[in-house]
C-alpha cells in the first residue's frame, strides 16, 4: 500500500514535535508533503519557528515548512505558554533553525496542494487550531471535495475541556473555524482528550524514550517532561498527554484506536461553552453524522509503536 500523503497543519508544542517525528520516521506509511504552522500553543512567529526545529532535528531540512494564519478567524489569539512554555518547545535546548521558511503562505500551499494533486490523495492532519484549514476552504471551495480526509486533534465530550470548564484548546482558540471544517463535508477522523488523554508518558514511558539513546530520544524525554506539569498539576495524571501523536499514530496503525461515526458540532455562540464540541455518541438527535469521534486507545501498543518509530531518526 503506497504511503499516506499528508500536510501536518500545527502549533508546535512538544506534542505536535512528537506528532511530527513519528510522521517523518514512518516512510512506508507516511508522506509529508509539507508542514503548514499556525498560532495557536505560541505565536505564529514561534509555531514557524519550531516546526523547522523539529525537521532539523530528523534531520530532514528538505520538508517545505510554511507560515500560516497569525490569529482565528474572529476572535482574539488565546495562547498555551503556561503548559509548553515560553517558546513553545521548553524542555530541550534545540538550535535555532537554519532551514528557511518558504516564501508562499500556508494557505495557499494547502490549496495548491490539494488542486495539484489528483482528488482523494492528500490527507490533512490538523494539530492546533483549524484556523488555516477553513481559510483554504473560504479561500477555495473547490478544494473540499479534494481532500482524501482530515485526522485532527481536537475537541472533547465526556472527558470536557482542559482550557475551560468545556473546551478543548484547540477548538477553544477558533470555533468560527472548527464550525467550518466540521461542516465541511470532508472525511473527517477526531482524536479527542478523550482519546488523547489515555496516551499518558508515564515514566516508564518516557525512560523508554531516553533510552533510545538518540539525540531524537533524548529530546523527546526532555519534552514530556516539560510538559507533563500542567496536566499532572491539573488532573494528577501520570504523565503527559501525548494529544497529536495519536493523529499520525493513527495514520500508520488504526487498529490502535476505536470510537463511533456521530454527529459533531462546536458551540460558536454562547460565552459559558464557546468552543465546546458535542458529540452526539448516544445518538439521540437526528442530527448527521459528520465525523469518527475516537474515545479508546491500546496505549501499550501505541507507545511500542512509537518508540520503535523515534529510535529510527
Ligand atoms: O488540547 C491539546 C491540543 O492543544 C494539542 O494539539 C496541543 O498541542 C495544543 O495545540
Ligand atoms: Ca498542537
Amino acid at each position: 500500500m503506497p504511503p499516506r500523503r499528508i500536510i501536518i497543519d500545527t502549533d508546535p508544542g512538544q506534542d505536535d514535535a512528537v506528532a511530527i517525528l513519528l510522521a517523518l520516521a514512518s516512510p512506508e506509511e507516511i508522506e509529508v508533503l509539507g508542514i503548514t504552522a499556525v498560532a495557536g500553543n505560541v505565536p505564529l512567529p514561534l509555531t514557524a519557528r519550531n516546526a523547522r526545529v523539529v525537521c532539523e532535528l530528523a534531520g530532514r531540512r528538505d520538508i517545505p515548512v510554511l507560515a500560516g494564519c497569525e490569529r482565528p478567524l474572529g476572535r482574539a489569539l488565546v495562547t498555551a505558554e503556561h503548559v509548553h512554555g515560553r517558546t513553545g518547545l521548553d524542555g530541550p535546548v534545540l538550535p535555532e533553525p537554519t532551514m528557511p521558511l518558504q516564501d508562499a503562505h500556508a494557505v495557499d500551499f494547502i490549496v495548491e496542494t490539494l488542486r495539484a494533486e489528483a482528488p482523494g490523495t492528500v490527507t490533512l492532519c490538523p494539530l492546533g487550531p483549524l484556523t488555516n484549514i477553513a481559510t483554504a476552504f473560504r479561500q477555495a471551495p473547490d478544494i473540499v471535495d479534494r481532500v482524501a480526509g482530515i485526522v485532527l486533534m481536537g475537541g472533547a465530550y465526556f472527558e470536557v475541556g482542559n482550557i475551560t470548564p468545556a473546551a478543548e484548546f484547540n477548538i477553544y482558540v477558533d470555533p468560527e473555524a472548527a464550525d467550518i471544517v466540521l461542516r465541511s463535508g470532508a472525511p473527517l477522523t477526531v482524536m479527542p482528550l478523550d482519546v488523547t488523554h489515555k496516551a499518558l508518558v508515564t515514566r516508564p514511558r518516557n525512560e523508554a524514550f531516553r533510552a533510545i539513546g538518540t539525540p531524537v530520544g533524548r529530546a523527546v524525554a526532555e519534552m514530556t517532561d516539560f510538559f507533563e506539569r500542567f496536566d499532572k498539576a491539573k488532573y494528577g495524571s501520570e504523565g503527559a498527554p501525548l494529544h497529536d501523536p495519536c493523529v499520525t499514530a493513527y495514520l500508520i496503525r488504526p487498529e490502535l484506536f476505536s470510537g463511533r461515526f456521530v454527529n459533531v458540532e462546536v458551540e460558536t455562540v454562547s460565552e459559558l461553552t464557546m468552543g465546546m464540541t458535542v458529540a452526539d455518541w448516544w445518538g439521540v438527535t437526528d442530527r448527521a453524522p459528520n465525523a469518527t469521534f475516537m474515545g479508546g486507545l491500546d496505549a501499550p501498543g501505541f507507545f511500542a509503536l512509537l518508540t520503535e518509530r523515534l529510535a529510527r531518526l
